[in-house]
C-alpha cells in the first residue's frame, strides 16, 4: 500500500494511465513478464543490435517513404510540415502564427488578482483561468466570425508544476508534501472550466476581460442532477439528501459543444479524487470496484468529507457524467445529464443526424472498456434554443460491438431488456445508468484499447475513433489488431446509409499508429508519410468545415518516439487516405489537447496541457522536471513565471484558411 506521500509522486500527468491493467473484470489480465517488445527506440538504440540490424528490420512502408517524401498531390491538405522532435519552444508549420490567448493564472474577469504563482490563493484561482487546460470549444455571438466564447476544460492539477517548495527529490524522484486545506482549495479552483469572450481584433484573438458571459467553473460550483438516476437513492448522500443537487465537476478531459449552443464537460478520471475506505459490506462495493474508487490520488478528502468514501460513501456516484453547461446564462446551474450513462467519459461530440435527432460519440478511458453512442429521443429544433434545452434528459445510450467481419452493433443499454434486469442487480433505468461498465459487461461488448475522442464527420456520416494505445492486450481481435499496443489505432466507423442513429454499420482501421519504421510496430501509416508524419498515441480529433480529420495526441515522449506530442493533419479519402502530417508541436513534457477549429478554418485553437511535465528523457534537461528546476518555462520564458498551461490561436499569417 502506497503511503499519501509516495502517491503524490504519481500525481503527474500519468493519472489516466496509473490504474493498472484496466478495471474489466471480464477482461483484464494480470500481467507477469510483458514479454513483447515495448519498442522503445532509445531503448532499441541502445540494445546490443546495432544500426544495421534496424535497417534489417525496416519495413518495405518504411522503404518506401524516404526521408522527405513529398505529401502526394492527391492530400486534401497543404501546408509545409514541421520538423518533429522535443525542445523548450512549440512549432506551428510555417507561414502560420502561434499565438499564446490564455495561460493558467491569466485573468477571466476584468476585476481578477494579477497571477502571483509564489502566492496563490484559492480566491485568485476563483477569478482566473484554470490548470492543465484539456476541451477547447468555439461558441460564437451573433453569428460572428471575429466574436465568440471560448469554452475550455480544466483536467486536472499538477502540484509539482503549480507551488513552490513542495518537491524534494529522492532516489532520482520526485516527492510531493503532503498537501494542506489552502493547497486543496486552490487546486479544486483550477479545476472545472472556463467561459470567455475573445474577439479579433486585426486578425488577432484577444481575451474579452469585461464580458458579460465570462464565468468560472470549479470544483465547488453547485449543479443539478437531472435525467433518469436524479433524485435515487443511490444518489442521495449525507449533504444533499434529495439526490439531485451536487457540487462541483472534476477530472473534465474532452467535451463538446452541442448544436444549439451548449458546453459539454466530460468527466474522465474521478476515482482519483476520493479516499478512504467503503464501510464494510457496503452496497457500492463492486459498482466501485469497476470504475477503480478510491483511488486516493488527491487529498481533497482530508478537508472535505464528501471526497472520503467512509463518510459519505454516495458521493462518488455523483461523478462520472457528463455535464452540460448553458453558456449564455452565467448564473445558469450547470445539468449532470445521467441519461449518458457513468463511467470515465472522454467527451461527447455530436451530430444532427437526417432526421433531427441528435447522436453523442462517447469514448470510455480505460483499457479494455467500450465505445458509446446516445441518441436522442426528441428531435433538435433550429428555430428555437429553449426547445433543446433539456434534450440531453431523454434518449438511448447504446454500446458497440466490433464483429471481426467488419460489422459494428449498437446495443440499447435499456432496463428490462436482455441481461438488464432485476435479477441481475438492475431494478431500474437509473441502475443500469450509475452502473453502466457493468451492463455493457452483459451485453458482451467489445473491449478496446483505451477509447479516448470520437469525431463524428458530418460530411461524410462516418465517425473516428481514437483508441490511445493499450500495453496491456494479450490477444488481438480484428479491432484491436495489436497485443501491448504502446502506440495506438484510429478506427473509422461507417454508420448504415450514413445515419447516425442506425444501429449497424460497418467499420475499418483507418491507420495504426506508431514509427513505421520499426517493422515489428506494425504501423499502417501511408507510404507518403514523411519521418516527421508519423505520430502514436492518438487522444483528440477535429473534423473541419470540408470534413477534413486532425488528431492531436497525449503520450509521445523522446525515448518512445523521439518526439513531443502535437496536432496531425490525416488524410482519410482517395488515395491519399492515411497520410500523416505534422502541424503543430508542444513543448517538452506537454500533451496537446481541445483542437478546435473555428467553422471558417481561419483559427486552430489548440491546448497545451502539461508542459513540463517531464523531460527526464530530454538531453535539454535530463532529470525531473518541477517547479524550482523546470524543463521549460514555456510560454513566458521568464524565470519569475512558472512554466504555464496555455490555450494558443494558430493562424495564417495574412489570414485565410489552414491547412
Ligand atoms: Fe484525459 Fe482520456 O484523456
Ligand atoms: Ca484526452
Ligand atoms: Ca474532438
Ligand atoms: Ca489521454
Amino acid at each position: 500500500m502506497r503511503d499519501q506521500q509516495t502517491r503524490n509522486i504519481f500525481r503527474t500527468s500519468k493519472l489516466e494511465e496509473a490504474c493498472g491493467p484496466g478495471l474489466n473484470p471480464t477482461n483484464s489480465r494480470t500481467m507477469g513478464e510483458i514479454i513483447a517488445a515495448r519498442f522503445s527506440r532509445r531503448g532499441f538504440l541502445k540494445g546490443s543490435m546495432a544500426v544495421t540490424a534496424i535497417s534489417a528490420t525496416v519495413s518495405p512502408i518504411a522503404l518506401l517513404s524516404a526521408t522527405d517524401a513529398q505529401a502526394s498531390s492527391a492530400s486534401a491538405f497543404n501546408f509545409p510540415e514541421v520538423t518533429a522532435g522535443v525542445d523548450a519552444n512549440h512549432h506551428v508549420a510555417e507561414g502560420y502564427d502561434a499565438d499564446v490567448l490564455l495561460r493558467w493564472g491569466d485573468k477571466v474577469f476584468a476585476d481578477a488578482p494579477d497571477f502571483d504563482p509564489a502566492n496563490q490563493s484559492e480566491a485568485a484561482q476563483e477569478r482566473q483561468f484554470g490548470y492543465n487546460n484539456d476541451f477547447v470549444g468555439f461558441i460564437p455571438l451573433d453569428g460572428a466570425d471575429d466574436r465568440g466564447l471560448l469554452v475550455v476544460n480544466h483536467e486536472y492539477t499538477n502540484e509539482h508544476l503549480m507551488f513552490p517548495g513542495i518537491v524534494t527529490i529522492k532516489d532520482g524522484e520526485i516527492e510531493v508534501s503532503d498537501a494542506d486545506e489552502t493547497r486543496v482549495n486552490i487546486e479544486m479552483a483550477a479545476h472545472g472550466g472556463t467561459i470567455i469572450e475573445i474577439r479579433r481584433v486585426d486578425g488577432k484573438w484577444q481575451p474579452v476581460l469585461d464580458g458579460a458571459l465570462n464565468r468560472r467553473i470549479t470544483a465547488k460550483t453547485e449543479m443539478e442532477l437531472r435525467g433518469p438516476a436524479a433524485g435515487h437513492a443511490r444518489l442521495q448522500t449525507v449533504a444533499d439528501p434529495s439526490g439531485r443537487k451536487v457540487f462541483g465537476t472534476i477530472n473534465n478531459c474532452a467535451g463538446g459543444v452541442t448544436p444549439w449552443g451548449t458546453y459539454i464537460m466530460a468527466e474522465e478520471n474521478i476515482h482519483g479524487y476520493f479516499m478512504g475506505e467503503l464501510p464494510e459490506g457496503h452496497a457500492e462495493a463492486a459498482n466501485y470496484e469497476r470504475l477503480g474508487i478510491p483511488e486516493s490520488t488527491y487529498a481533497w478528502g482530508r478537508f472535505h468529507d464528501r471526497f472520503d468514501v467512509a463518510k459519505d460513501p454516495n458521493e462518488a456516484n455523483r461523478f462520472g457524467w457528463i455535464v452540460e453547461v448553458d453558456v449564455m446564462d452565467p448564473a445558469s446551474t450547470p445539468k449532470k445529464r445521467t441519461a449518458l450513462g457513468r463511467f470515465k467519459h472522454e467527451g461527447a461530440e455530436s451530430v444532427v443526424a437526417k432526421d433531427g435527432r441528435v447522436v453523442f460519440y462517447l469514448g470510455d478511458d480505460e483499457r479494455f472498456d467500450y465505445v458509446y453512442k446516445f441518441v436522442t429521443a426528441g428531435k433538435y429544433n433550429p428555430e428555437d434554443r429553449a426547445a433543446n434545452m433539456d434534450l440531453l434528459d431523454k434518449g438511448t445510450l447504446y454500446v458497440a460491438r466490433f464483429h471481426d467481419d467488419g460489422r459494428v452493433e449498437w446495443m440499447p443499454l435499456v432496463h428490462g431488456e436482455g441481461p438488464l434486469t432485476a435479477a441481475n442487480g438492475f431494478a431500474s433505468q437509473a441502475d443500469v445508468l450509475i452502473e453502466t461498465r457493468r451492463a455493457a459487461d452483459l451485453l458482451e461488448a467489445t473491449p478496446m484499447d483505451r477509447p479516448e475522442d470520437i469525431q463524428p464527420n458530418p460530411v461524410t456520416g462516418r465517425a473516428y475513433v481514437m483508441l490511445t494505445n493499450n500495453t496491456k492486450r494479450e490477444e488481438a481481435n480484428a479491432a484491436n489488431p495489436r497485443v501491448d499496443n504502446a502506440f495506438g489505432h484510429i478506427i473509422e466507423i461507417i454508420e448504415a446509409d450514413g445515419d447516425f442513429t442506425a444501429t449497424t454499420g460497418t467499420w475499418e482501421i483507418l491507420v495504426k499508429c506508431g514509427d513505421p519504421k520499426i517493422a515489428e510496430v506494425g504501423a499502417t501509416f501511408s507510404t507518403e508519410t514523411t519521418v516527421n508524419g508519423w505520430f502514436g498515441m492518438p487522444d483528440n480529433a477535429a473534423v473541419d468545415a470540408d470534413g477534413r480529420l486532425w488528431v492531436s495526441t497525449d503520450g509521445n515522449s523522446m525515448s518512445d518516439t523521439g518526439r513531443t506530442d502535437g496536432l496531425w493533419a490525416v488524410d482519410t479519402e482517395g488515395a491519399a487516405r492515411g497520410t500523416s502530417r505534422l502541424f503543430y508541436r508542444v513543448p517538452v513534457g506537454g500533451e496537446l489537447c481541445g483542437p478546435c477549429i473555428t467553422e471558417d478554418m481561419t483559427t486552430f485553437f489548440v491546448a497545451v496541457q502539461h508542459p513540463g511535465d517531464g523531460g527526464d528523457d530530454w538531453e535539454g534537461h535530463g532529470r525531473p522536471s518541477y517547479y524550482e528546476d523546470l524543463s521549460t518555462r514555456w510560454p513566458d520564458f521568464n524565470d519569475a513565471m512558472p512554466v504555464r498551461p496555455a490555450v494558443v490561436a494558430i493562424t495564417r499569417q495574412g489570414g485565410g484558411r489552414i491547412g
